[in-house]
């Protein structure tokens, strides 16, 4: 490969003349939590210490597709605030020069780390909550004391991990009831509240798509609640934004399932085991860590890096053929 650093913070194409600017990482395949539309609660089989990414092979993967233009970085897991090493991960993914570094987590430990995270260089936070009854938190999670999510949102708002984004997804006859409870929060927070389309992932065949409550019917419930303005927010991403006539936070509407945004996709996922993964619903993945362990060099990497955006595929097929999510035993093991 020739110099790259000519290439610097210029985003690399694919072959679909997307531009490839996002990474998202996941860190851990380890949760504290079992919600009920993530993971199967059968098989639940964590991978060997030794499979996973060190920090410094996390850190190296980020500065090599830095080169080629990664300018924004997500970090998930599993849970990724179990990984004791979050808060220095993310102080070295910052100074590599990533101007927008996020992280989605389920609030549970984020109360007491959040200003170290935020002085570390973390910029915002995606925290999912899809409900605001506790008993109910305790059903779907399995496990979660909803007051410490509580706790989280405000203390991100506090420190400034803004803006606040909080996932929900909705399922019908689970929690589609709360729909307009969650986005009447925009009244009084500026809070962006994501309604996230309930895709096929999890193994115990939950997933009907009777289940899926669609974008469209969540837009036509929460006009009940005002007119709705069209609102970007810095433009791109999968999700459309609304605003609710008075309110101060955003509504995001995030459709995989009906309106999927495979055309503008942006991103990469790197797995918790260091394979590189083009499509959240392919099994096509590049091995990063194999090469890494066995003394490959920068521009090696950076090969791999460019070569897992050459083949990244047009679209997911997953409206075609659900049986394709048969390869996602789990969310956590790929990242939200
Ligand atoms: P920001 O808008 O930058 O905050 O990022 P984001 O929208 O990617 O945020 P987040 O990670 O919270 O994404 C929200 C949810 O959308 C994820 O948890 C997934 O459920 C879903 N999602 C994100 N990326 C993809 C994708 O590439 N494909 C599909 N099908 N779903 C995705
Ligand atoms: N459908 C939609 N989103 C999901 N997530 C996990 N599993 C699913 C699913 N089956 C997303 C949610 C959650 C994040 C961690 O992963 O957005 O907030």
């Amino acid at each position: 490969m020739k110099n790259s650093s000519i290439k610097e913070s210029l985003p690399t194409k694919d072959s679909y003349n997307r531009h490839i600017d996002y990474l998202r990482i996941s860190i851990t395949d380890k949760c504290n939590l079992q919600c009920v539309y993530c993971v199967s609660s059968k098989g639940l089989k964590y991978f060997r210490n030794s499979e996973i990414m060190t920090d410094e092979e996390i850190v190296r993967f980020v500065r090599a597709a830095h080169k080629h233009g990664l300018r924004k970085v997500r970090i998930t897991g599993g849970e990724p605030l179990l990984r004791k090493s979050i808060v220095n991960l993310i102080s070295s993914i910052k100074e590599i020069g990533i101007s927008d570094l996020s992280l989605t987590t389920n609030g549970i430990m984020l109360a007491g780390l959040a200003e170290a995270l935020k002085k570390a260089g973390l910029d915002r936070v995606n925290i999912s909550l899809d409900t605001m009854n506790p008993e109910r938190y305790k059903e779907i999670t399995k496990k979660g004391d909803i007051n410490r999510v509580w706790e989280a949102i405000k203390e991100a708002e506090r420190v400034g991990l803004s803006p606040v984004k909080i996932n929900m997804v909705p399922i019908r006859g689970l929690n589609d009831d709360e729909i307009l409870s969650f986005a009447s929060l925009t009244f009084e927070k500026d809070y962006h509240i994501r309604f996230i389309e309930f895709m096929p992932v999890s193994s115990d065949g939950m997933w009907r798509r009777e289940k899926c409550v669609s974008s469209k019917e969540i837009i036509e419930m929460i006009s009940g609640l005002g007119a709705l303005e069209s609102f970007s927010f810095r433009g791109e991403g999968p999700s459309r934004n609304y605003r609710i006539k008075g309110a101060v936070g955003i509504i995001g509407i995030i459709s995989p399932i009906s309106d999927h945004f495979c055309s503008s996709c942006n991103r990469l996922r790197l797995t918790s085991n260091g394979k590189i993964r083009p499509c959240l619903f392919s099994n096509v993945e590049v091995d990063i860590k194999t090469p890494m362990r066995n003394s490959a060099d920068d521009e090696e990497i950076e090969r791999l890096f460019l070569y897992a955006i050459s083949i990244k595929p047009e679209r997911h097929k997953l409206d075609e053929n659900i049986a394709v999510a048969d390869h996602i035993k789990n969310m956590s093991k790929i990242g939200g």
